[in-house]
């Protein structure tokens, strides 16, 4: 059994609350790290005719990781969409 003190209980709050609002925070560096900006252009995001909603802006971004050597987890990809969308496609949740 772990032990849970209310210190722990605490920290393990306020980590989780922290990892919450990082998303489009986190999401700006490792877009800057993985240079996605060599083919893309902000236009490619703003005018954006084949992405719908946030579901198929995730499937796009991890088909571009993929090809990419960024190695992302599925919690990074997410990241990255939630930093798209803040910053360009605006599509609701
Ligand atoms: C080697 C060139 C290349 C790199 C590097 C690249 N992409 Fe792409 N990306 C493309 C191409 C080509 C398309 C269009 C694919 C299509 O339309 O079927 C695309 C499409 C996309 C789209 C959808 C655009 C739309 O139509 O709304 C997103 C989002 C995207 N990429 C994100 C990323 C992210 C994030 C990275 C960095 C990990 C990245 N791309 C790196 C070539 C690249």
């Amino acid at each position: 059994m772990i032990k849970m003190t209310k210190a722990t209980l605490l920290a393990a709050t306020l980590l989780f609350s922290t990892a919450a609002f990082a998303g489009a925070e986190e999401g700006k560096e490792l877009f800057e790290e993985a240079k996605c900006m060599e083919c893309h252009n902000s236009e490619d995001f703003d005018n954006s005719k084949k992405v719908k909603n946030f579901h198929q802006l995730e499937g796009r971004v991890q088909g571009c990781q993929l090809n990419t050597d960024a190695g992302w987890f599925d919690e990074d990809t997410h990241d990255v969409a939630t930093y798209l969308n803040e910053t360009h496609y605006k599509l609701k949740k």
